[in-house]
């Protein structure tokens, strides 16, 4: 199956996050790595140390720009001063698109710093779309938007967030970041069916799946980003690729971080799932393990 326009038409490949604790290993190893996820407002800076690590990554490996700011589901107008610091982050990485997360975190310039989920409504579908728009035109490369992990919803919502989310795609022009490990952690905590979500997504619009570990508490789950990928996310990232073709992936893991091995060839595990659908072939991690994500 073809890769679809809000990934450029590209098999990007399996990437992982660029963390601090992994640059001495990738600047004295060289490790193969189809690309690097770099959380924008990290180098958004005018200079110093972020940016030239970021220089150095860039001559040797493929980022991608994913955001944890944009909140472009608030209420109220953009950041403009953001947005411009962006812009020349943009230009800086030539990423192929820029991510951030569907959702609000922000009241009369007032920030949460949290990813708040959305209330489910056709008002907030018209003012999210009216923000991505916005940041497309300004930006001038396609905008993707993640699915966050939620512990709490709206009595106004009216509407599943599969729905939503189909809805915000026809209202605006841009990707999916399609999160399947959010889609778990919130389904268990919603008790809604995972499948139903990841089989109702409009596969033509992911540009980009994210793939994590969680943790589970006795009440609820908590999408920590601090372990291995669980079976249950692997079977919806299956799924997903199933229906999307072959689409960039990325393990994020943020917490408790191992070794850049350890977290590579975690990553790497989803090679086996994309390959069933390719006409590349990724590596793959050794039989045993994939026979481990199987059970
Ligand atoms: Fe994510």
């Amino acid at each position: 199956m073809a890769a679809n326009r809000f990934n450029g038409y590209t098999d990007l490949g399996i990437g992982i996050g660029l963390r601090i604790p992994h640059y001495r290993h990738i600047f004295a190893e060289k490790p193969v790595v189809d690309w690097f996820e770099i959380i924008s407002e990290n180098y958004m800076v005018d200079g110093g140390r972020p940016l030239q690590v970021l220089d150095q990554i860039l001559e040797r490996y493929k980022v991608v720009q994913h955001g944890v700011a944009m909140y472009f589901g608030s209420a109220q107008p953009l950041n403009r001063d953001h947005l411009r610091r962006l812009k020349l982050l943009v230009r800086r990485t030539k990423t192929p698109w820029l991510s951030d997360h569907l959702c609000w975190g922000s009241v009369d310039g007032r920030y949460t710093h949290d990813l708040l989920p959305m209330p489910y409504t056709r008002e907030a579908v018209a003012t999210t779309a009216a923000n991505i728009r916005q940041v497309q035109d300004f930006i001038e490369i396609p905008v993707v938007v993640e699915n966050v992990s939620s512990y709490a919803e709206f009595h106004e919502s009216e509407m599943t967030e599969w729905e939503f989310l189909n809805e915000e795609m026809e209202a605006a022009p841009c990707g999916i970041l399609l999160d399947v490990n959010n889609i778990y952690v919130s389904s268990q905590n919603h008790g809604f069916d995972p499948l139903e979500y990841v089989n109702s997504v409009p596969a033509e619009r992911v540009a980009q799946i994210h793939i994590a570990g969680h943790s589970k508490f006795e009440k609820y789950i908590l999408d920590t980003h601090d372990h291995p990928v669980l079976e249950p996310v692997w079977s919806l990232y299956a799924r997903a690729i199933e229906r999307c073709g072959p689409t960039a992936t990325l393990l994020e893991w943020d917490d408790n971080i191992p070794t850049f091995e350890e977290v590579h060839e975690e990553a790497m595990k989803a090679a086996k799932f994309l390959n069933a659908h390719s006409s590349h072939t990724f590596a793959e991690t050794d039989t045993n393990e994939l026979q481990e994500i199987n059970r």
